[in-house]
């Protein structure tokens, strides 16, 4: 399968392109990062595109700094929707498959069981309302396109367009402060980027369906806990503190329960990993220790 992955240089495009890569004679990957192709330039994919030999394009480019971009919805639109619809356009003009990665952030929040792919959308935030926009746009210009909601992401390359990643920012202000107060009125599917590019190739591989997917570890936590297990599994000495959201404001709105079922993607891909199995593996390759108790089998199941 030859692969064009675009936003090769961010978290999730390096664990594409890394994982990808040991599959010698499975995928064939063409990394192109925004040296190669600015997608924000939407008049310049068309002919990028078409002057390329692939199977599948998988887009990973977006901006997705949520509180940035809620002061440059020009730009978000353009990169997060407009420049999508040119990629699904030229896909399907080449009958290529189109791969697009978007967010748990199209939901609102305001239920308390997990998302479902046909659950009603209502982004409460620009970057939201941009992705949202480029899974229709994608759909529209081409039908086998295939959109991977994915969330809360933690890679060993971190996000370039976030300057890391919460596990990495836990780590740091942890070790430096020795206290951290963090948000616990926020649940989410605290995600590896591993994992999901695990899930994307092989569903690929298994000639998936197009559609939308949930291509997030299994589990949920809020923020703080989140933190908690980061700063007890780094073996960190710091305290965690559970604080409200109202305590940290923040110029993007937030959803309070963004958690995704990801049943649907299991069922073409098999199961996927426990976030807190994700999390070991992360720590492991980034080679902070990890701390083992006796309550850890108490702690696997607090943590859901
Ligand atoms: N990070 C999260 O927690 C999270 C949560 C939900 C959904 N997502 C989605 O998951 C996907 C991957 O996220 P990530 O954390 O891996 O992102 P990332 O590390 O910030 O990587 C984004 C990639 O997009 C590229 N890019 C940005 N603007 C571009 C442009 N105008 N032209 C060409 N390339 C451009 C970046 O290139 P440069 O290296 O040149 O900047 C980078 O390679 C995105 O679609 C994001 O919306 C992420």
């Amino acid at each position: 399968m030859n692969i064009l992955l675009l936003g090769a240089t961010g978290q999730l495009g390096s664990d594409i392109q890394c994982l990808a890569s040991e599959e010698t004679g499975r995928f064939n990957i063409t990394p192109w990062s925004r040296a190669t192709l600015d997608v924000a330039r939407i008049d310049a994919i068309p002919d990028a595109l078409a002057g390329r030999d692939f199977d599948v394009l998988i887009n990973c480019a977006s901006f997705h700094a949520t509180d940035a971009v809620e002061a440059d919805a020009q730009r978000a639109f353009s990169v997060n929707a407009h420049a999508v619809q040119a990629m699904a356009d030229a896909c399907r003009r080449k009958g290529a498959r189109f791969v697009h990665i978007s967010t748990d952030y199209v939901f609102d929040g305001c239920r308390r069981s997990p998302y479902g792919e046909d659950d009603a959308p209502g982004p409460l935030n620009v970057y939201g309302a941009s992705k949202l926009m480029g899974e229709a746009l994608a759909r529209v210009a081409h039908q086998d396109a295939i959109i991977f909601r994915v969330a809360s992401l933690f890679g060993v390359a971190g996000s370039r367009g976030k300057g890391g990643n919460f596990v990495e920012t836990m780590i740091r202000v942890g070790r430096e402060k020795g206290a951290l107060r963090v948000i616990d009125d926020q649940f989410m599917s605290p995600t590896s980027t591993a994992d999901a590019a695990g899930a994307i190739l092989v569903a690929l591989e298994a000639g998936i369906a197009p559609g939308v997917y949930h291509a997030v570890n299994t589990g949920q936590a809020s923020w703080y806990e989140f933190a908690r297990r980061i700063i007890e599994r780094a073996g960190v000495e710091a305290t965690v503190e559970p604080i409200p959201a109202a305590e940290y404001p923040l110029p993007a709105r937030r959803p309070a329960y963004s958690v995704l079922a990801n049943a649907k993607l299991a069922a073409v891909v098999g199961p996927i990993p426990h976030w807190t199995d994700g999390l070991d593996r992360y720590l492991h390759a980034k080679g902070y220790a990890q701390k083992k108790s006796p309550a850890d089998a108490g702690h696997e199941a607090a943590v859901t």
